[in-house]
């Protein structure tokens, strides 16, 4: 779809509560509608420390307590895309509080790569069944009154999408703040040229949208941010911003690419998320385990 024929409404201006997670750096969202209790929550996050093992929720507890403080009713748990740097708290958080789980349709895609990169047996199905909802481009739904929108923005993965929500859109990783650029494009089926146009869907959206951001590192020594403006994307993004080109984009995302480390939780955040957060199943005495593929990612 082109920009132009999403169901934008300017006029609804969702209350959005921000809870930034240090270990991390990601930003997740409780998205209020103003009229009614209805809310989303956007991309949560389950605390892992890898190195003994231990899964804890004190990032969602937070989520939790707050959605119980205001009485507030959770209608969707919004996954932007498959992270590969957290682990997602989206079934605790529906288990705990209700709530739909969705995500885009080409999660099928990433399952079927990680089903392999894993080693999973048949057991693990690559049809998105452990989703309540598979979002396909421009597919609409409701948080209370508010009409939200799903956008379809490939490139860092397959199945990256931008999630509108009247003057509020939640960009995943197509972009970061202006001064932090953009995602990087070359996990298993991310694409620089594709991330690129994605990008630019996400800049036809009018000038004053909000865009909240999944990620941000303070970048030379600021405060973590993670709202800013389709208009400062537009004017200020160092990576894609001013008018620069998508052969300068390319070139120079694919050449930052090469150099970046893995992300250091990106084994366990895998296999837990494309599982819609879910960890693997237990073995026959109820122990569960993560796997680490050896020379493989
Ligand atoms: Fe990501």
């Amino acid at each position: 779809m082109s920009s132009s024929n999403y169901p934008v409404d300017m006029t609804v201006k969702p209350d959005v509560k921000a809870f930034f997670d240090p270990a991390t750096n990601t930003i997740s969202y409780v998205v209020k509608d103003p009229a009614s209790n209805s809310c989303a929550v956007v991309d949560s996050v389950m605390d892992i420390d890898y190195a003994a093992g231990r899964i804890t929720y004190d990032h969602a507890d937070a989520i939790i307590a707050h959605v119980r403080d205001k009485g507030l009713e959770v209608e969707w748990l919004i996954e932007t895309h498959v992270h590969a740097d957290h682990l997602s708290a989206a079934p605790y958080i529906q288990q705990k509080l209700g709530g739909k789980l969705g995500i885009g349709d080409k999660i099928t895609v990433v399952q079927d790569t990680f089903g392999k990169v894993f080693n999973e047996g048949t057991e693990f199905q690559r049809d998105g069944s452990q989703f309540d909802r598979l979002f396909k481009d421009g597919d609409t739904y409701q948080v209370g009154g508010m009409t939200a929108f799903a956008m379809y923005t490939p490139g860092h993965t397959p199945a990256c999408m931008v999630h509108v929500i009247g003057n509020a859109a939640f960009v995943g990783d197509t972009l970061f703040m202006p001064d932090g650029g953009s995602a990087r494009a070359d996990f298993p089926g991310g694409d620089a040229a594709t991330l690129y146009d994605s990008i630019q869907k996400v800049l036809a959206l009018p000038d004053e949208m909000r865009l909240f951001m999944c990620h941000d590192y303070g970048p030379n020594g600021r405060d973590i941010a993670w709202e800013t403006t389709v208009g400062a994307e537009k004017e200020h993004n160092i990576h894609v911003g001013g008018g620069k080109t998508k052969e300068d984009f390319v070139k120079f995302r694919t050449e930052r690419d090469a150099q970046l480390d893995m992300p250091k939780l990106i084994i366990p955040s895998l296999q837990v998320n494309m599982r819609g957060g879910k960890m693997p199943p237990a073995d026959e005495n109820g122990k569960t385990f993560l796997k680490v593929p050896v020379n493989t990612l």
